[in-house]
């Protein structure tokens, strides 16, 4: 693993492609048990979560579905804050046992604001399974039920992140350089 720039930035390996391997099969067992006898469905939120939704997904022993959505925020017309929308959730979660996967709870906000709305939807059970956790940057409270790492608050690279749109594709995760 060698250093990565892009743009004005120079990333440093961080977390190895086999230790990420090792959580993401780890998360996997503690849902299959959990999850043991029901037909949970999983709701990732793009474009973050796609190589992490996979990898844990390949790894889901049960008799599940995954479906994908995309978040838009955008200022409300009366609201001064942003609201945050749903794309491309089709499925019918009410009645159901759904767990979020999401890449990375920096401050909180996507899954403070979202949570609510799935909620108002009636699944029989809601539960996230993140990447990445920054503690120390998160600001509103969301449940986070499954964690594969807690790590500082510094941007990281890699696994299905982005740095202005490059870096998904490294297969592990960098952090930015100390000093940057
Ligand atoms: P939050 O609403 O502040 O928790 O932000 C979550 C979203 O911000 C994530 O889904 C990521 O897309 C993005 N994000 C936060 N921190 C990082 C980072 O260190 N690297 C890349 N993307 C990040
Ligand atoms: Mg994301």
């Amino acid at each position: 693993m060698a250093l990565v720039t892009l743009f004005d930035k120079t990333f440093e390996p961080y977390l190895p492609e086999d230790l990420i391997q090792e959580k993401v099969q780890e998360m996997a067992s503690v849902i299959n048990k959990d999850y043991a006898g029901k037909k949970p469905l999983f709701i990732a939120i793009l474009n973050g979560s796609f190589m992490f939704a996979a990898d844990l997904f390949k790894r889901i022993e049960l008799e599940a579905e995954i479906s994908f959505i995309k978040l838009a925020s955008y200022k409300g017309a009366k609201s001064t804050g942003n609201v945050v929308t749903a794309i491309g959730l089709d499925a019918d979660i009410k009645g159901r046992d759904v767990v979020i996967i999401e890449d990375i709870i920096d401050t909180g906000k996507t899954l403070h604001e979202f949570i609510p709305q799935l909620l108002n939807q009636q699944p029989a059970s809601l539960k996230t399974a993140v990447l990445l956790h920054k503690p120390d940057a998160t600001k509103y409270p969301v449940r986070i039920d499954y964690c594969c790492f807690s790590i500082p608050d510094r941007f990281v690279l890699g696994y299905g992140l982005d740095y202005d749109g490059y870096g998904r594709n490294l297969k592990e995760i960098y952090q930015l350089k100390g000093g940057e």
